[in-house]
């Protein structure tokens, strides 16, 4: 059960997750701590090895945070990273200096011939900097390993003691074969054997689902997105049919998207309970126009009708002792404040309060996982490709992809035009890369001409945006052909549509969603 970890601590760099990640790809387990964790913690992680983070700050001021010194004897080879860097020269003796030239963006490095993580990758390399300060001086023990234009010390190595820096990000795509740079790390100097992949997670998370649930029972809420899914199928391997799933249609899903978690479901033999209740939510939502009232409407009904189903199905076979929830790593990394002393934790999201107010254990086998590794988890219990790389959905569903009132006619038309944009932009070949695309419709009619008739009909916007985590987004520079396909099936096979247009707003200042 124990993986060879590498423990990153984090001091605010808007990388330091991607550190992680990459680590995990090359089969890793990596840890993400705040800077200041105490060194019993660390060590209680048994790390393989300590990679420092970058940062915003500048070791020169008197708040920047810093570890434990301690790190530096923890007996097992640390690497610092940007931030990381300027921190492990302070630390240990060298010079920290405001850089005369300062280096964002792109930089090229001479690599000497032995250095060790680098020699691979050498001997120049085109790098992703980002820092103010420099390494003027590298503390005594250490011996330059590579050199930039603007950097008299662009990398550093102190091979006795297994300390390594580096002034550029090889965590981040636009550092040239970074992830070779941290496998030599990991691999080489660590000693990692690559022994963290998804079969190994299943194997073992069935053990820890089995242990903690005993001969409980459990009920899962299942959204119809990746994330649920997947765990209700750990959840499904470890205890079998003590697992109820839970499926509210709340009639604002995409097309045919209700009956496929059905079939879905079906296919894997997990026990699901089935509640239509379109009805009930588009009875509420009748008249309601506030898209802050939607959402609530949304969510109140979902907490009833959810409650309801929980009930009828503890008075027939027993009550449940936990709750399973698709919780996911980045959720649960407590994020510290590098700004003020005071610490931030992320509120760990959950399915509108229902723990609460049910007061029911959780279950969350995902708690460990980044998404893609969720994803790879999907692919080895037998999903498919085509549900597992699917874009993000909002909870709320089309209702906020309605401007105006939700209607079933109206709910119709943006159905069916949301279906084109799908089907148009899978056979471009742009699903993937795209973070979202689907269909707004908008509460606005206009004239048009079909055939040698009049018509007085409805715009839908077609949004589609590229974006690492939904928090900024550009809208995507879709080719013309591909625009100019998902309009003309629109326009020509959805009746009631009689315009398109695109919407070219990046976020911020406009979010992804219209409402
Ligand atoms: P915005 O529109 O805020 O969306 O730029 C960012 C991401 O969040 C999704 N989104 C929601 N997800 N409930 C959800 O579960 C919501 O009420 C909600 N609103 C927006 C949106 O699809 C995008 O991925």
């Amino acid at each position: 059960m124990f993986h060879q970890t590498i423990v990153v601590l984090d001091f605010g760099s808007q990388f330091t997750q991607l550190i992680a990640r990459r680590l995990r790809e090359l089969s890793v387990y990596s840890e993400i701590l705040p800077f200041n964790t105490p060194i019993a913690e660390i060590r209680a992680r048994n790390p393989v090895g300590i990679v420092l983070s970058g940062g915003p700050r500048s070791v020169s001021e008197a708040s920047a945070p810093r570890c434990e010194t301690a790190v530096f004897d923890a007996g097992v080879p640390v690497l610092g990273i940007c931030y990381g860097m300027q921190l492990m020269t302070d630390a240990l003796g060298g010079e920290v200096a405001p850089a005369p030239h300062r280096e964002y963006g792109h930089a090229t490095i001479r690599i000497q011939q032995d250095a060790p993580i680098l020699a691979s990758v050498g001997p120049e390399l085109r790098v992703w900097a980002s820092h103010g300060d420099f390494v003027k001086a590298a503390p005594s023990g250490f011996s330059v390993t590579a050199t930039s234009a603007n950097a008299p010390v662009a990398a550093m190595a102190d091979e006795d003691r297994r300390f390594y820096a580096l002034l550029f990000h090889p965590e981040v795509a636009h550092t040239d074969r970074g992830t070779e740079i941290l496998r030599n790390f990991a691999f080489d100097i660590c000693g990692c054997t690559g022994d963290w992949t998804m079969a190994s997670f299943v194997d073992e998370s069935v053990g820890r689902i089995r242990r903690q649930v005993g001969d409980g029972r459990v009920v899962c809420g299942l959204s119809g997105g990746v994330d649920s899914t997947v765990a209700a199928i750990l959840i499904h391997k470890a205890i079998g049919d003590r697992l109820t799933c839970i499926f509210v249609d709340n009639g604002v899903m995409r097309l045919d998207e209700a009956s496929q978690i059905r079939q879905r479901f079906e296919r894997l033999h997990l026990p699901l309970v089935f509640a239509d209740a379109s009805s009930l939510f588009l009875d509420r939502l009748a008249g309601v126009t506030d898209p802050e009232k939607k959402r609530k409407i949304i969510g109140a009904a979902f907490i009833e009708v959810f409650e309801a189903e929980a009930k009828k199905l503890a008075e027939r076979q027993g009550s449940f002792d936990f709750l399973a929830q698709g919780t996911l790593y980045p959720d649960v990394i407590e994020s510290v404040s590098v700004i003020g002393p005071s610490h931030v934790i992320k509120s760990h999201h959950n399915v509108g309060g229902l723990p609460e107010r049910m007061h029911f254990k959780l279950v969350e086998p995902l708690r460990q996982l980044f998404k893609d590794e969720v994803r790879a988890v999907g692919k080895e219990m037998g999903l498919d490709d085509e549900f597992v790389w699917r874009q993000p959905f909002p909870g709320p569903g089309l209702a906020v992809r309605i401007l105006g009132e939700v209607s079933p006619a109206r709910l119709d038309l943006v159905r069916h035009a949301d279906a084109i944009v799908s089907e148009e932009v899978k056979k471009a070949g742009w699903y993937r890369r795209l973070w979202q695309s689907f269909a707004v419709l908008l509460p606005v009619q206009s004239v048009g001409v079909m055939g040698d008739e009049r018509t007085y009909e409805y715009t839908v916007a077609i949004r589609a945006v590229e974006s690492k985590d939904g928090m900024t987004a550009d809208w995507a520079r879709l080719p013309h052909e591909l625009l100019a396909s998902i309009s003309s099936r629109i326009v020509n096979e959805v009746r009631g549509i009689n315009r398109v247009v695109f919407d070219i707003s990046s976020k911020p200042p406009s979010t992804i969603e219209w409402e």
